[in-house]
């Protein structure tokens, strides 16, 4: 199957995401994507997480922390700003405390504890989500096309929604326990009955919004993740690891696509030695890449003479990859 026959018969999957190692060609096939079905005429949002704005460069316009961007016709691209989330969180921490204990400014040491819990990772991760959870919450368009930083951060939204499952339903067990010893407990127990409440609830509210990311990640109705690999030992290995991983998770591994191809046809011609060899060897892990991923394997774009920044080469890829879109 063809990438453009996958899509045309999976019409209902409409959270596409490109995974795989950096620089493997995640943005640029994103991008390509983006354009092509925003040409077959659905509204497309093309996002990305990276703090490495990627989605600026390919599309020669800096479209960082700026919201969605329309590039062409159907087509948005958008950059989040985890650093501006955070400092929009830290003014939301500030304001209620002030409005929790009457204060006129904030406390210094409060402020100094503001900034260092900023600074930890969790926090970054946390606006990022939240971010991506507003955008696909809104469903303002028919396609989302998730330009994924390297694969250990999807799967961390996925260990991270699991973790909570378990930390809640632990907390439901005692709470229903309580519920079971209620008349035989006294007041004070009581007491404790309410505080978990609250706390089941703080926690629901954070696994609701984990969810709604990361169970888009595992919607086998609606999502469709692919794996860019390249023809080189190492990339093909990983691959192979990071599908058990993801299967494990239950993230739809609709495909695979081979990236960089060298063209067979030099093969043909009178090349130097270098050329030939780099030909054989690639040949050699082509038949790998098609032993190991058989028919998941839905296409095989070329090394370009040029890196695919710009739209002329966006419409170009997207043309190799999808056809010229006339048949
Ligand atoms: N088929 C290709 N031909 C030529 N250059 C490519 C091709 N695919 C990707 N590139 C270039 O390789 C670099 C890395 O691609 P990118 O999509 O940014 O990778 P990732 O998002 O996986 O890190 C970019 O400069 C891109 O233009
Ligand atoms: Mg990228």
């Amino acid at each position: 199957m063809s990438l453009r026959q996958w899509f045309e018969r999976n019409g209902d999957r409409r959270y596409i995401m490109f995974g795989g190692k950096g620089g493997l060609g995640k943005t640029t096939f994103s991008a390509a994507t983006a354009y092509w079905l925003a040409r077959q005429g659905h509204r497309v949002l093309v996002f990305s997480v990276d703090p490495q704005a990627s989605l600026s460069d390919i599309f020669e316009r800096d479209i960082f922390g700026k919201g969605a961007v329309k590039i062409v016709d159907n087509l948005w691209a958008q950059e989040i700003d985890a650093d501006s989330n955070i400092k929009a969180y830290q003014q939301e921490v500030r304001k209620k405390i002030v409005d929790m204990y009457g204060f006129e400014h904030i406390p210094e040491e409060i402020e100094q504890y503001i900034q260092a819990a900023s600074a930890e990772p969790a926090m970054e991760e946390s606006a990022i989500f939240d971010a991506v959870v507003d955008i696909v919450v809104k469903g303002d368009y028919d396609y989302y096309i998730y330009d994924l930083v390297p694969l250990g951060h999807a799967l961390y939204y996925l260990s991270m929604a699991k973790v909570y499952d378990e930390w809640i339903n632990r907390i439901t067990q005692l709470r229903e326990q309580m519920r079971e010893h209620e008349e035989m407990v006294a007041r004070i127990k009581r007491q404790k009955v309410t505080e978990e409440d609250q706390i089941l609830h703080e926690l629901q509210y954070i696994k609701g919004r984990i969810n709604q990311s990361s169970s888009i990640l595992t919607d086998k109705e609606r999502t469709a993740f692919f794996f860019v690999v390249v023809p080189e030992q190492m990339i093909i290995l990983d691959t192979e690891k990071a599908t058990e991983l993801f299967s494990r998770f239950d993230v739809p591994i609709a495909g695979y696509v081979v990236n960089r191809v060298l063209p067979e046809e030099l093969a043909r011609q009178r090349v130097p030695p270098y050329l030939q060899n780099r030909l054989a060897v690639q040949s050699h892990y082509l038949e790998q890449i098609k032993h190991t991923f058989g028919d998941r394997l839905v296409g095989s774009v070329p090394e370009l003479e040029r890196d695919v920044t710009g739209l002329p080469m966006i419409e170009k890829l997207a043309a190799i990859m999808y056809g010229d879109g006339r048949g």
